[in-house]
């Protein structure tokens, strides 16, 4: 294939988060799954401090059997300016260029990165900056969510400013304990608490906002959690469900990444029924919040209750081959390496798609 055909993927990953980690295995995946005969790929790796490093000069001097990315901790290699780093990439050789976020949490899938991309022209795989940042921030998700007729559990949204002594006891009146305290725009279950009675509100309250000035307190839903892959644009599709069968008391930090010790069920086992109304709930919930690309949609089932409750939706959600993600899609009938192509096709599409809108009044 002659060498303008080559689509070169840059693919960014590591960042400032609790899954920094998983990110940078996530990566190597990608890279290892992708067709060299049509993708050029430039890793570039963001430290988690922030910095963007150039994390190899070429894909062919990563080692192959490494189980992740060397994470992007040198802090005395050259940085790179994230413009510059992008801008040229599309600039350069005319050679079409697609890049892929794999950064988790604030500044990877909140829209940041998303709208540093739009800035830069360059296509992208994924959800774009609205629906990114709606999808990681808890309360916007919830009330567009509600908005749109979707079942939640019952919640409160409140500002850190508007925390006073009145808190306990609304969160008695309108939601009962137990509930869960969660900053509204976080991940990988970092800052959230479960309190089982008013006395140990406040500090899950103060534990909640040492990480944002906005939460979410929840009503604790006694419940499976199931989740669904939803993939596509303008037509999306939904994976078959699997089922997170949570170690701990909650599926938190611990059971997701240090210990690998939460159970993975794919196909979830559930009634033919409930399989139909649960991937038709998250594609309505993928398309409320105007989801491009990819989106993991987690629910809590409360059998003998309300059914099926929108828990969150995840725009990046863990990538690697034996995330949920991915093994969902495998269980639908895409593995892994078509399920990356997929992607690129999708974010070249929207690209394509959007770059026809008239900017000016004509
Ligand atoms: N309202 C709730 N009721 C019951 N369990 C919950 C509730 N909220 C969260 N959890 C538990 O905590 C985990 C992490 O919460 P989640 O809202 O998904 O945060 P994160 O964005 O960090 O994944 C969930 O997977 C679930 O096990
Ligand atoms: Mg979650």
């Amino acid at each position: 294939m002659a060498s303008a055909d080559r689509i070169r993927l840059v693919l960014l990953f590591g960042g400032r988060s609790a899954e920094h980690e998983v990110s940078c295995i996530s990566a190597l995946h990608v890279l290892r799954a992708i067709d060299p005969a049509r993708f050029d790929v430039v890793p570039i790796g963001v430290t988690r401090q922030g910095r963007w490093l150039s994390a190899a000069e070429s894909v062919a001097a990563l080692p192959v059997a490494a189980p992740s990315l060397p994470s992007p901790d040198d802090e005395s290699g050259p940085e790179l300016d994230p413009m510059p780093t992008l801008l040229p990439a599309r600039a350069g050789s005319g050679q079409p260029v697609v890049a892929f976020p794999l950064i988790h949490g604030p500044t990877g899938e909140d829209g940041t990165i998303q709208g540093l991309l739009e800035t830069a022209g360059v296509p992208y795989v994924g959800a774009g900056v609205a629906a990114s940042a709606l999808c990681m921030d808890k309360g916007l998700a919830k009330r567009v969510l509600e908005a749109s007729g979707l079942p939640l559990g019952r919640w409160l949204g409140l500002r850190g400013a508007e925390v006073n002594e009145g808190v306990a006891e609304r969160v008695a009146e309108t939601l009962g304990y137990p509930v869960f305290v969660k900053p509204a725009n976080l991940g990988s279950s970092v800052g959230v608490t479960r309190v089982a009675d008013g006395p140990d509100l406040a500090a899950a309250l103060e534990l909640a906002l040492r990480y944002d000035e906005y939460l979410v307190i929840e009503e604790a839903i006694t419940g499976r959690e199931i989740e669904v892959a939803v993939l596509g644009n303008e037509s999306p599709r939904p994976s078959l469900p699997g089922e997170i069968r949570p170690s701990h008391a909650f599926y938190d930090f611990e059971d997701k990444y240090l210990e690998d010790g939460a159970g993975l069920l794919v196909p979830a086992p559930l009634e033919p029924a409930q399989v139909e109304e649960v991937r038709s709930l998250a594609l309505a919930a993928y398309r409320a919040l105007q989801v491009d690309g990819m989106a993991r949609v987690d629910f809590f089932l409360e059998e003998d209750g309300r059914g099926f409750l929108i828990n969150e939706l995840n725009t990046i959600p863990g990538f690697t081959p034996i995330s949920m993600y991915a093994r969902l899609w495998k269980e639908t009938g895409l593995d892994y390496p078509q399920l990356v192509d997929e992607l690129v096709s999708l974010a070249l599409d929207r690209y394509h798609r959007r770059s026809g809108f008239e900017t000016v009044r004509k």
